[in-house]
């Protein structure tokens, strides 16, 4: 069963509960930037993504108030300059980073609030976060207001023109290493989640060649309903099935196996060529 809803016969707040949780993890754009008499404002956003790669375009989205419409320090700074430094955030950095999200007035400087410190950037005037580990210079390109009520976002489209990676999370090879990473995301509510190595798991990339699809699975072995979604997916990704002769040679092996079971322990392993001589080999 699902609950069907009607986005715009919701409360505002509530529709944004519904879109928020839902729409999760966000990463989260944590952006500085300076007005024409250069105050500096830090400020997260997880209305945020990366967009293009060639030109690297990310997009975050200062909206406008819920409870008044009224727009924030972060939006005005864009338009007046044209310039932001997107720094990423990480668990490291989750309670200074929720701190600068008050709503301190126009002229507060947040860095000093919460207590990061400002490097100077190459290429724009916004100062960098030194406890961030990656940091974006970017030009504004564009700005794209949705609208003028409560919760109408700006779309920021910033060109990334240079970029700062510590150290620590490169690998041997010089690129950025997933599992040393602990990037912070925002769920909905008070939630976070983080990107640390007990929660990451591999998922090889799709063949280049064409998967035989789960519709290749025969019609009895998915009727049985044993198989769960990751299990069909593992399966239809194999680009050759194996032949007659090896599920033979296969069942010949494995005589009073529960072959479903098999083809499931086959599939954890990452045996999928075997887990698929079991699926053939059953009702054989
Ligand atoms: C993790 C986090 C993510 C947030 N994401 C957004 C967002 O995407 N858009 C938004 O308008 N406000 C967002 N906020 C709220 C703003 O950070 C907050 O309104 C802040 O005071 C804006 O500061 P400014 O007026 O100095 O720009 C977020 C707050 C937190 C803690």
């Amino acid at each position: 069963m699902h609950k069907t809803i009607d986005l715009s016969a919701l409360d505002p707040a509530l529709a944004q509960h519904f879109l928020q949780c839902s729409v999760a993890p966000r990463p989260i754009a944590f952006a500085s930037t300076i007005d024409a008499a250069g105050h500096v404002n830090l400020s997260p956003f997880s209305f945020f993504n990366l967009f293009s790669t060639a030109p690297p375009i990310l997009i975050f989205s200062p909206n406008r108030r819920l409870r008044d419409g009224t727009n924030k320090h972060t939006y005005f700074n864009c338009k007046e300059t044209n310039e932001v430094v997107i720094n990423m955030v990480d668990f490291d950095m989750a309670e200074q980073m929720s701190l600068t999200s008050c709503e301190y007035p126009h002229g507060v400087n947040e860095f000093v609030k919460a207590g990061f410190t400002e490097v100077k950037s190459t290429k724009v005037k916004p100062p960098r976060v030194l406890e961030a580990k990656v940091s974006f210079e970017c030009k504004i390109n564009q700005i794209i207001e949705l609208g003028v009520n409560g919760g109408s976002g700006n779309l920021i489209i910033c060109e990334v023109i240079l970029m700062h990676v510590c150290d620590s999370l490169l690998g041997e090879n010089g690129k950025i290493d997933p599992t040393r990473t602990n990037w912070l995301a925002r769920l909905g509510e008070d939630w976070y989640v983080k990107s640390s190595i007990e929660n990451m798991f591999i998922l090889p990339k799709p063949n280049v060649k064409l998967g035989v699809g789960v519709d290749a699975i025969p019609s009895p072995v998915k009727a049985l309903n044993r198989l769960s979604g990751n299990e069909l997916g593992r399966l239809g990704n194999i680009t050759l099935l194996p032949t007659d002769e090896e599920v033979a040679i296969f069942l010949s092996h494995n005589q009073n196996s529960d072959l479903i079971g098999l083809a499931q322990y086959l599939l954890s392993i990452n045996e999928v060529n075997e887990a698929w001589k079991a699926i053939l080999g059953w009702g054989r």
